[in-house]
């Protein structure tokens, strides 16, 4: 059986549906793309959101998002951003890491948000317990996720931001071989990266792009959009990120940061 993940990131939400965020309405771009999604698949076994649910980080925020997900019928999940507030996110299994079960998959989420910051950090904590998840799912096939980017993309103003402990991280997963992609969002932009065997693999945001390869700050024209996974049995995954035209903003290319 092949299992169907799709990911969405960084939605940046407002605290109420109309109210706009860089020129244009993170609401309405998020609703095309999950219209766009629902279209295209029909069995569907898991949403993944990797982070920047919210723009205006306050319960309302988390309210509306939950709600609307929920209504979909499809099990879905998400991890923290640096845009989120940590005090009020939705964690799914009410902790940091959230395990999710996929028969031959194991997909696990990382919280790498630190309150206050814009870059990453996974703790210690979440780094002992991935160990120990690690060992118990040796007969699976493995997909981790978080907000931050691992691994720099070449673009100098969000590589600063990135995960600052990629090392520590990594550690944990030289010992094992069934772990077959890390999927982030963060840098608004697709990507696909190789570390060893593992796939690094960034998506669209649902809402504004940032333009790959730039020293700074700068958006991108491009449609907002979303990744799926096609995991088979064996741990072969098949990758592809399709864009929502529908969605795409009348952005102000002039905006100088966010
Ligand atoms: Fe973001």
């Amino acid at each position: 059986m092949i299992k169907t993940l799709v990911q969405i990131s960084d939605t940046h939400l407002m605290d109420a549906p109309e109210k706009r965020f860089i020129d244009m309405n993170p609401e309405y771009s998020f609703h095309s793309t999950m219209h766009d999604i629902c279209d295209r698949y029909h069995q569907i076994d898991s949403i993944i959101h990797t982070g920047d649910v919210a723009q205006v980080a306050v319960p309302a925020t988390y309210e509306r998002y939950l709600n609307y997900m929920q209504a979909l019928n499809i099990p879905f999940y998400q991890t923290p951003g640096n845009h989120d507030n940590l005090s009020c996110f939705p964690y799914p299994q009410q902790k940091k890491i959230t395990v999710i079960d996929l028969d031959q998959w194991c997909i696990i989420l990382l919280s790498s948000a630190v309150t206050g910051q814009t870059d990453g950090y996974i703790d210690c904590e979440q780094l002992k317990q991935l160990e120990y998840i690690l060992e118990e799912q040796q007969d699976k096939h493995i997909i981790l996720g978080c907000h931050h980017h691992p691994l720099h993309v070449e673009s100098d103003w969000i590589d600063q931001h990135c995960l600052k402990n990629t090392r520590d991280f990594t550690k944990v997963l030289e010992k094992h071989t069934n772990i077959k992609a890390i999927i982030h969002g963060h840098i608004h932009q697709e990507a696909q990266i190789c570390f060893g065997n593992i796939k690094v693999l960034s998506v669209p945001s649902t809402c504004v792009q940032f333009k790959p390869k730039s020293k700074d700050f700068a958006l991108d024209q491009v449609a907002p959009g979303y990744r799926v996974l096609k995991l088979h049995d064996n741990g072969h995954l098949e990758t592809e990120v399709y864009r929502v035209y529908d969605a795409q903003p009348q952005i102000n290319l002039n905006i100088s940061g966010y």
